[in-house]
C-alpha cells in the first residue's frame, strides 16, 4: 500500500508530572528521568520528523515544563516551520517562561482541567492544582495564544459537566475537548471507578448539544464518546501508522501513544534507527497499516474504511490479539467481554497515578 507522510508528532518529552490523575493513559511503567533523551537527541528527532513531513508538533509528557531545555526545543521545532503546541498541566507556567516560549515560536497551548470545583479538581489531580490552572489560562490568554482546555470525563466528574463548560468559558478557551476516559495505561486499572453510567452519558449528550449550539462561533466543543457503550468503535488514530507518530521520552517510536501496551509489538527507537525507516518500513508501523492484517469480521465489513477496525491497543488489551476487531464493535465475537465489563459492579476507589522516578 502507499504510505503517506505523517502530519503530526506527539513528542513526550518526559513522563515526570506534578499531577497524579487516576485516568492517566501513560504506561504503568514510566520512563525514568535518567532514560530521557538529551536535548541533542530531541532536536535530531524533531529535524527528522520535519524532513518526514510533520507540520504539527505537540510537546507533551508528563509535564513538558519539567524539561529545562523546553525553550531550545520550541525554538528548534518552530525554526523548522512546525506549528508548536504545548500540552501542559499549567503547573510551572509563569509569565516570564510563557513570554519566552512565545518569543521562540510557541503557537498554541492545551491545558488540562480535572473538574469544575477546586475540591473535586484537586482531589482528582492529587495536587493543589485548580487555582494554578486558572492562573495559567489567564497567562495564555494575555499572551494572545489560542487555548484549548482538555477535560477527561468519567464517573467522578460527569455530574459537573455543565459547570466544566462554564469553567472553560471563564478561562477564555477557544476550544474545549471533553473526552470520556480511554482505558489505556494507568486508566485501565481504575476502569471500574472511572466508567460512567448510562444515565450520566444520556444527560451529558443533552448538556453538550445545548452548549455546542449556544457557543457556536465562540468556543468549539469536541466531545469524545465513551466507546465501551457504543455499537461501533472509534476510528482510532485515523488508522494505524496513517497520520501521526509518538516518540516516548526514551526515544521509543510508537504508532499510537498507547502502543507499548501491545507487548507482542517490536518497537524501534529513534536513538538507533532513522525516523523515516521506522515510519515507512518498521515492523511496528507496518503491522496494522491498511487492511491486509484484517481478519473477519473486519476483512469484509462495509465499515472497515470508516473505523479501520477500531483500536489495536484495545483489541490487544481485551482479547489478547491486536489483529482482532476492536471488541467494542457489536459485530465482534468478543463484544461479550465489553458487556461483562459494563455489567461489573462499580467501585469508588481510585488509585492515583504514581510518580516517574
Ligand atoms: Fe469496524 Fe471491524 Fe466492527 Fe466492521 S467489524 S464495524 S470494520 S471493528
Ligand atoms: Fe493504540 Fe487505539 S490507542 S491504536
Amino acid at each position: 500500500m502507499d504510505v503517506t507522510a505523517p502530519l503530526g508528532l506527539l513528542a513526550e518529552l518526559t513522563h515526570r508530572c506534578p499531577l497524579h490523575c487516576p485516568y492517566c493513559s501513560n504506561p504503568l511503567e514510566l520512563v525514568s528521568r535518567s532514560a530521557e533523551m538529551s536535548t541533542v537527541e530531541w532536536t535530531s528527532a524533531l529535524s527528522q520528523a520535519r524532513e518526514l513531513g510533520v507540520l504539527q508538533v505537540h510537546l507533551s509528557g508528563g509535564e513538558p515544563l519539567a524539561r529545562s531545555d523546553l525553550p531550545q526545543l520550541v525554538t528548534h521545532a518552530s525554526g523548522l516551520g512546525c506549528y508548536v503546541n504545548l500540552v501542559t498541566s499549567g503547573l510551572g507556567l509563569t509569565e516570564p517562561r510563557l513570554h519566552d516560549l512565545v518569543e521562540r515560536g510557541l503557537a498554541h497551548v492545551q491545558l488540562s482541567a480535572q473538574a469544575a470545583t477546586p475540591e473535586r479538581a484537586n482531589l482528582l489531580a492529587g495536587a493543589k492544582a485548580f487555582d494554578r490552572k486558572l492562573a495559567a489560562a489567564e497567562l495564555v490568554k494575555n499572551a494572545g495564544l489560542p487555548l484549548t482546555v482538555n477535560v477527561v470525563l468519567h464517573r467522578q466528574n460527569h455530574d459537573q459537566l455543565g459547570e466544566i463548560i462554564a469553567l472553560a468559558e471563564s478561562m477564555g478557551a477557544d476550544r474545549l475537548e471533553l473526552a470520556n476516559t480511554q482505558y489505556y495505561g494507568w486508566a485501565l486499572r481504575n476502569r471500574d471507578a472511572l466508567m460512567p453510567t448510562r444515565a450520566q452519558l444520556a444527560a451529558a449528550e443533552l448538556v453538550v448539544r445545548a452548549a455546542v449550539e449556544r457557543l457556536r462561533g465562540t468556543m468549539e466543543i469536541i466531545y469524545v464518546v465513551a466507546d465501551y457503550y457504543e455499537p461501533f468503535p472509534k476510528p482510532c488514530m485515523h488508522g494505524w501508522g496513517a497520520r501521526q507518530l509518538t516518540i516516548a521520552p526514551d526515544g521509543t517510536v510508537l504508532p499510537c501513544p498507547a502502543a507499548s501496551a501491545i507487548t507482542t509489538l517490536a518497537l524501534d527507537n529513534v536513538r538507533d534507527t532513522a525516523l523515516a525507516d521506522i515510519w515507512y518500513r518498521s515492523e511496528s508501523f507496518s503491522a496494522y497499516r491498511g487492511e491486509e492484517w484484517m481478519r473477519d469480521p473486519c476483512r469484509t465489513c462495509d465499515r472497515r474504511t470508516t473505523d479501520f477496525g477500531g483500536c489495536r491497543c484495545q483489541a490487544f488489551q481485551l482479547t489478547g490479539d491486536a489483529a482482532n476487531a476492536d471488541p467494542v464493535c457489536s459485530r465482534s465475537p468478543h463484544r461479550g467481554t465489553v458487556d461483562l465489563i459494563l455489567a461489573a459492579p462499580s467501585t469508588s476507589d481510585l488509585v492515583l497515578r504514581g510518580p516517574a522516578r
